[in-house]
C-alpha cells in the first residue's frame, strides 16, 4: 500500500527561509515528509523544473461584501475562490462588514451565510468594523475575536464606514487587550470631501481626478495619525494598500522609534499608475482605488520596501466590480463622476504571477521574500500559521507548484474571476502556477480547474503573535 496520497517528486521546494531540492510527501491532507526518494504515492506528480511553493495566502480581498443600494460585487465565494485557486493562492480572508447600526456578530453570520457551500479554498474572515457601540466595544468584539475572528480594519476614509480618531482609540484598546490585529485603511476623509468639491465645482469629474481628489498628502496624514494612536494605545497595527513614499516615510519613522507597524502593499501600486487612471473616455474607472496608482518613484518606493522588510504583507486587495455593469463602474448604466465609482480593482489571480515576474523575475526580490509576503508573513500575522503559510511537517499541504518560465500575456480571457476586464490587460509575465494543491487535493492543473464547490473550510484565526503589544 502507498504511504503517501500523494507525492511531489524532484521539485524545487522553497519556503520563506530555505530552498531545497526535495520531494514532499502528503498524507490526509498534510505535508508528512520532506525528503529525497520518497515511496510511492496513490498520486505522483512530478515537478522537474518546477518551484514547489507553499499556496497563497491573500489577506486583503472582498468577496460577495454587501454594498450600498445599487451596487454589487462581481465575485461570490465561488467565483473569487476559484480564481484564487488557478492563480496559486490557497486561502483567502476576506471582510466581514458590519454596516451602520447592525450588530458585529449579525454581518458575521451573514458572511458565513454568503461562504456557506460556495469556497473552494479555505478561508477566514476580517472584520470591518463601522458602528462602535459599546455593545459591540464591550461585547461583541471581544466574544468575537475569542471565536476566531482575531482582525478587523478600520477606515479612516469612505463616509459609510471611517470612523473618528476616539472611536479608533477605543478599538485599538480592545484589540490590546484582546490580543487582535487591526489593520487600517489611512487616508484623510476631509482632505479628500474638500478636495472632491473643488475638482468637482472646476468641472473636474472624469476618472483621473480620481487621482487628484486623494494626493498623497492625504494618505501620508492618516498614516502619521494611525501610527501616533497606535504608539499611545501602545498596540501594533497594520496599515493597508500602501501606496508610495510618504507613507512608507511615515512607517519608516516609526520603526525607527521602535513602533510595530507593520504594512501592506498591493500589486496595482507596483505595476499601475496615474496614467491608468485617465485612460480615453470613461476606461480610467477600472484602475479607481484609494488610495489611487501613483507614479514611477512612488512604485520604487514601494519595491525598495518589498525588498527591504519594511512591508510585511503583498495583498491583492481584490474589489471586483464589472465595468460594463449598472451595479458596478458605471452605476445605473451612467459614465458618473469619479465620486460615485464604486473603488478597488480585480487581481487575485493575478497577484502572486505579478510579483513573481516583476520581482523574482527581475531581480527585485528573492524566492525567499516572495513566499514570505505572499504567504507565510500574512499567515503569521493572521493567526493562520503554522497550518497555513508554510511548507513543513504538519502544515496544511497547500501547494502551488510554478512554471518559472512560463510566458503569459495577461488577458482577461485566462481568468476566472466574474469581473470583465483585468487592469493588467496585455501585460507580459514569466513564470505562472501550473498546479495548485489545497489540503493535498488537486485544484487547479495545467489550465483545468477540477474540484468540488464548497470544499474550502472555515479557519479560526489564532491570536496574531505579531499584535501583542510592548508593554511600554
Ligand atoms: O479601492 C479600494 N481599495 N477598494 C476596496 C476597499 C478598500 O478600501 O480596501
Ligand atoms: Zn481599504
Ligand atoms: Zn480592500
Amino acid at each position: 500500500m502507498e504511504q503517501f496520497d500523494v507525492v511531489i517528486r524532484n521539485g524545487t521546494v522553497a519556503t520563506a527561509s530555505d530552498i531545497m531540492q526535495c520531494d514532499v510527501g502528503i498524507k490526509d491532507g498534510k505535508v508528512a515528509m520532506l525528503g529525497r526518494g520518497l515511496p510511492a504515492g496513490k498520486r505522483e506528480i512530478d515537478a522537474a523544473g518546477k518551484l514547489v511553493l507553499p499556496g497563497g495566502v491573500d489577506a486583503h480581498c472582498h468577496l460577495d461584501q454587501p454594498m450600498e443600494e445599487g451596487l454589487k460585487m462581481a465575485d461570490d465565494f465561488r467565483s473569487g475562490t476559484i480564481s484564487a485557486a488557478c492563480g496559486g493562492t490557497t486561502t483567502v480572508i476576506p471582510f466581514a462588514a458590519q454596516a451602520r447600526g447592525q450588530s458585529l456578530r449579525a454581518a458575521v453570520e451573514d458572511y458565513h451565510r454568503r461562504a456557506e457551500g460556495k469556497a473552494v479554498v479555505d478561508y477566514a474572515f476580517h472584520m470591518i468594523i463601522s458602528d462602535p457601540t459599546e455593545k459591540v466595544l464591550k461585547e461583541e468584539l471581544p466574544q468575537l475575536i475569542r471565536e476566531g475572528y482575531t482582525s478587523f480594519k478600520i477606515y479612516m476614509t469612505y463616509d459609510d464606514m471611517k470612523l473618528n480618531d476616539r472611536q479608533i482609540l477605543d478599538l485599538l484598546a480592545v484589540a490590546r487587550r484582546e490580543g487582535a490585529m487591526a489593520m487600517i485603511h489611512a487616508e484623510n476623509a476631509d482632505c479628500i470631501s474638500w478636495l472632491t468639491e473643488q475638482l468637482e465645482a472646476a468641472g473636474l469629474s472624469a476618472p483621473k481626478y480620481h487621482g487628484h481628489s486623494r494626493p498623497m498628502l492625504v494618505e501620508r496624514e492618516a498614516t502619521h495619525r494611525a501610527i501616533a494612536i497606535s504608539e499611545l494605545v501602545d498596540v501594533p497595527i497594520l496599515i493597508v494598500h500602501v501606496s508610495g513614499k510618504e507613507a512608507i516615510e511615515q512607517i519608516r519613522w516609526a520603526h525607527g522609534h521602535g513602533l510595530r507597524i507593520y504594512a501592506e502593499t498591493c500589486p496595482q501600486y507596483l505595476v499601475l499608475s496615474a496614467d491608468d487612471l485617465d485612460q480615453d473616455g470613461y476606461h480610467g474607472a477600472k484602475c479607481v482605488c484609494s488610495p489611487p496608482p501613483r507614479d514611477k518613484e512612488n512604485q520604487q518606493y514601494v519595491w525598495d520596501g518589498l525588498a527591504d522588510g519594511l512591508f510585511t504583507v503583498f495583498s491583492s486587495d481584490h474589489a471586483p466590480f464589472r465595468y460594463e455593469d449598472p451595479q458596478g463602474k458605471k452605476p445605473g448604466g451612467k459614465e458618473v463622476p469619479f465620486r460615485y465609482i464604486p473603488n478597488g480593482t480585480p487581481g487575485l489571480e493575478t497577484r502572486l504571477p505579478l510579483l513573481f515576474s516583476e520581482g523574482v523575475g527581475k531581480g527585485r526580490i528573492d524566492l525567499n521574500r516572495f513566499v514570505a509576503l505572499t504567504a507565510t508573513d500574512p499567515a503569521k500575522m493572521y493567526g493562520l500559521y503554522p497550518r497555513k503559510g508554510t511548507i513543513a511537517i504538519g502544515a496544511d499541504a497547500d501547494i502551488a507548484i510554478w512554471d518559472p518560465h512560463k510566458d503569459v500575456t495577461i488577458s482577461n480571457d485566462l481568468l476566472h474571476h466574474d469581473v470583465d476586464y483585468t487592469p493588467y490587460e496585455g501585460m507580459q509575465v514569466t513564470g505562472w502556477p501550473v498546479t495548485t494543491l489545497s489540503r493535498g487535493e488537486v485544484v487547479w492543473n495545467e489550465g483545468q480547474f477540477d474540484a468540488r464547490i464548497g470544499r474550502g473550510e472555515f479557519l479560526k484565526c489564532g491570536l496574531p503573535d505579531p499584535a501583542r503589544p510592548k508593554k511600554r
